[in-house]
């Protein structure tokens, strides 16, 4: 039985244009529809902090490359706000939370993507997420070749969006490998598939978390 008083953490993953923010909109009418109490937030973001810090790890930058480590060490700097400005709070006042990505986004981007050091992330998430887990996690899983297409339609790539196939395809493996770790926290949903098959799996995945 779950803690009367506690909320329900949620987050959503996967490469770029898998359909996240489509997902995260049926969420917040799905949740709308029930009565529940809830927020809608981000990574990196969620907070006035975090939004800055976000806008420094996404604008495309020339001059000054942003060194991978720095890359890590604000995403964890802007989780840091995010947890203890939002999401804490919310979950302690019974609120539903959804953020659209969370740390499961550093171990895939961080760890697979850019091959940094398993251990610091792991030390990071540690300190940092402490024992924070979502109760349930949707990873939309998809190729690079068909986030990255659709991606493209949706106008000026970010820092991180300009990356080449292969970045992604590690990215995608080290989503794939979390999930297999903990089957029982992710639910990885075919986002290749039409979009009312996809809010269909969701649907489930609420409706299960709703009655736990
Ligand atoms: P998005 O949320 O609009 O997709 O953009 C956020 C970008 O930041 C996306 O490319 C994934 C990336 N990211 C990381 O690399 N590591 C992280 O820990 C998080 C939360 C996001």
């Amino acid at each position: 039985m779950r803690d009367p008083n506690s909320g329900i953490f949620l987050t959503i993953e996967g490469i770029e244009g898998v359909g996240k923010s489509t997902a995260v909109q049926f969420i917040q009418e799905y949740l709308t529809q029930k009565n529940k109490k809830f927020i809608i937030t981000r990574e990196p973001g969620g907070t006035e902090i975090a939004e800055k810090i976000r806008e420094i790890l996404l604008t495309p930058n020339s001059e000054e490359k942003i060194t991978p480590d720095t890359e890590l060490l604000l995403m964890f700097a802007s989780r840091s706000q995010h947890i203890h400005h939002v999401i804490l709070p919310a979950l302690k006042a019974g609120k539903w939370v959804v953020s659209d990505r969370f740390v499961d986004a550093s171990y895939a981007y961080q760890g697979g993507g850019r091959q940094l050091d398993m251990k610091f992330l792991q030390q990071l998430d540690e300190q940092i997420v402490h024992s924070l887990k979502p109760n349930a996690t949707i990873l939309l899983d998809a190729s690079p070749e068909i986030g990255l297409a659709r991606a493209k339609h949706r106008g000026p790539q970010d820092r991180i969006e300009q990356e080449k196939v292969d970045f992604f395809e590690r990215v995608r493996t080290g989503y794939l490998a979390r999930a297999s770790k903990e089957p029982k926290r992710f639910h990885v949903i075919d986002a290749t598939k039409p979009v009312e098959s996809v809010q269909n799996e969701i649907k489930t995945i609420l409706d299960g978390l709703n009655d736990a």
